[in-house]
């Protein structure tokens, strides 16, 4: 979603805020901005559409300025125009402030503000910050503390970050429920919603927690609360590199991150193995008297939940339920002290989970959070916190995310049936584990030579609608698929069980319509094989994800993708692979933007 860059130092702020924003574009937005505090003067510029617009205007302007701010909106309150996009600035253009979130009570601070003669530009709940500073200065002597007067005012969430021409090296921040990072560096220090956008220069950073706020200067950060008393805050090291966070000669960074895996899944593996051989301790988990599991999620980590459910119950037996975030407050779940509430999600940002997150722990439940962000919102509200060490995740399609959350899953659910007793087979479980980053390095090899997959996409990427089946474990595989498909190629695609498509889906069925069959080996592989019959005889064309020995599958298929055969729990970790580059190279087949798909933001962090 929307995306902010601070800066004050020695460089160049502009050309560093706009590098910034560069770096936040695959979190989606519709317009961008930036303010610059030049001889005691604020200068503004705005554009709609994408930020090379911003970019060339702001390169054109012979000016020198060390502090600043930027912004890229997704648009919630008023069209994505330029008098919309921030920065907004008050009456007399001396305050310009960045907001991500919503201001909730902008109406009425709006309407206050109007009756005491403030002149409003844009349709934006934002704007009513600028013109609310504005206001308090005029009743206190210090702009920090106007600044904090007025955020104590805000209902809704808020990153903010404001420039004033009374403080022309200095960048005021708040945050409340939208994330919000300061960047120390040397001589220089960086604020952003998102630490990517100040990755070349510093991977040292504070994070800044709800009902905080601060002052930034270019030798000194200051941290309060709302009423301005000092807090101490420790710098933390985010050991994510800035390679990791650039394409690397690929195309699309999806592409690259999907290449990747190998990698994460490995470091995911060796960054949990000492808890899962007992060498250390999972902090913060007291797992005495659980009785029932609760996975809570959005999007591809859902899917990474509904694999875990699978994992969780066959190993353990211990019950698991699986909701939407954004379903489970809503539903009166059934939750208590005896409930273990597991969240994934890889930014660690994204509304609806830490609703139903902060939901459980009111009702008491303990929670664990599986995040690939350090620091995040939901690693700091949960009681215990397992990292996946996928680095940062650029395009907005989740992919290495997805199969690292499935390895922490597995190794989660391989140490809670050591705990409850339960570990026949879980040693062999683990060794096969510990294979798999060269399985998938093996297929990704072996796609780069014969490009399989991608002739496969050449062949079918001008199709409008798509089926993908599975079964079991490979069941949200095949949600997964579709989703992927979905969101970069915007074809319509469905994923079901493929046992249950006999009850509906499978009147959709005919030549014009592939349907995408994950039938590798395992206790379902012959169910698979019927479902795959049925299908043949509606004409429909069979793309099947299947293993080398799987004769009967290729005979009825019209289109094999060959992945290593794996043990079956695994193999969703391995099948997913072909689905994600399918989806990959008939979005690039169709031209679209595929690292930042139309309507979509990597974080969600509105409800
Ligand atoms: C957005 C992204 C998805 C992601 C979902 C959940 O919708 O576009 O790719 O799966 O949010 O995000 P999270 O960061 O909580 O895993």
């Amino acid at each position: 979603m929307c995306g902010i860059v601070g800066y004050t130092g020695k460089d160049d702020a502009k050309r560093i805020i706009v590098d910034g924003l560069k770096r936040l574009e695959y979190r989606g937005y519709d317009s961008a901005g930036i303010a610059l505090l030049v001889d005691g003067k604020l200068v503004v510029l705005k554009k709609k559409g994408k930020i090379r617009e911003l970019e060339s205007e702001v390169t054109c302007l012979d000016l020198v300025s060390h502090t600043g701010i930027g912004h890229t909106r997704w648009a919630t309150h008023g069209h994505p125009t330029e008098e919309n996009a921030h920065p907004h600035t008050d009456c007399r253009g001396e305050i310009a402030v960045v907001h991500n979130g919503v201001i909730e009570n902008y109406m009425t601070l709006k309407e206050e503000l109007l009756r005491k003669g403030h002149r409003f530009k844009s349709d934006t709940d934002t704007e009513v910050v600028a013109h609310l500073i504005e206001e308090e200065r005029n009743v206190c002597s210090d702009f920090f503390e106007a600044f904090l007067r007025a955020v104590r005012k805000l209902k809704g969430s808020y990153a903010l970050a404001v420039i004033t021409t009374e403080s022309p090296d200095k960048v005021f921040i708040a945050r409340k429920d939208s994330p919000l990072v300061v960047g120390l560096g040397d001589g220089e220090n960086f604020v952003a919603s998102d630490i990517p956008a100040f990755l070349p220069y510093t991977n040292r950073v504070i994070f800044l927690e709800d009902f905080e706020a601060g002052i930034v200067e270019s030798d000194c950060v200051t941290v309060t609360d709302f009423n301005g008393e000092r807090k101490e805050k420790k710098p933390v090291t985010v050991p994510w590199s800035l390679a990791q966070a650039e394409k690397a000669g690929y195309k699309h960074f999806m592409l690259k991150e999907i290449f990747e895996q190998p990698r994460a899944i490995a470091d995911t593996i060796s960054g949990n193995l000492p808890w899962l051989r007992g060498e250390s301790e999972i902090e913060g988990l007291e797992l005495d008297g659980i009785k029932r599991i609760q996975i809570v999620a959005c999007g591809t980590s859902y899917h990474a939940g509904l694999v875990g459910k699978f994992y969780f119950e066959n190993l353990t037996r211990i019950p698991t339920e699986v909701d939407y975030a954004s379903e489970y407050r809503y539903r009166n779940p059934v939750v208590d002290e005896n409930t273990l509430v597991v969240s994934i999600t890889q930014s660690g940002e994204t509304a609806d989970t830490l609703a139903a997150m902060r939901l459980a722990k009111e009702k008491g439940a303990r929670l664990l959070t599986i995040c690939n962000v350090i620091g995040s919102t939901a690693t700091r509200e949960a009681d215990a916190v397992l990292y996946t060490y996928a680095g940062p995740e650029i395009s907005v399609a989740s992919t290495k995310a997805f199969t690292t959350q499935l390895t922490v899953l597995l190794m989660l659910s391989i140490f809670l049936a050591k705990v409850t007793g339960r570990d026949e087979g879980t040693e062999d479980l683990l060794s096969q584990l510990l294979q798999i980053p060269s399985k998938v390095e093996e297929f990704l090899r072996l796609e780069k030579e014969s490009e399989r997959v991608k002739k496969i996409a050449l062949d079918l990427y001008r199709v409008k609608n798509m089926l993908y089946l599975g079964r079991h474990v490979n069941y949200p595989i095949a949600l997964e698929g579709a989703l992927k498909l979905k969101e970069i190629s915007y074809i319509h695609a469905e994923g079901y069980p493929a046992g249950e498509m006999k009850h509906g889906p499978i009147a959709l069925i005919d030549e014009t319509v592939p349907v995408v069959v994950v039938a590798t080996k395992g206790r379902v592989y012959e169910k698979v094989l019927s479902n795959l019959e049925e299908v043949k005889s509606r004409k429909g064309k069979v793309v099947a994800v299947t293993n080398e020995g799987c004769r009967e599958v290729k005979e009825k298929s019209e289109f094999v993708i060959e992945v290593p055969e794996v043990e079956e729990f695994i193999s969703p970790i391995v099948n997913v692979i072909p689905l994600q580059l399918f989806a990959y190279y008939i979005a690039d087949f169709l031209g679209y933007d595929v690292d930042q798909p139309r309507n979509l933001a990597k974080s969600v962090t509105v409800e």
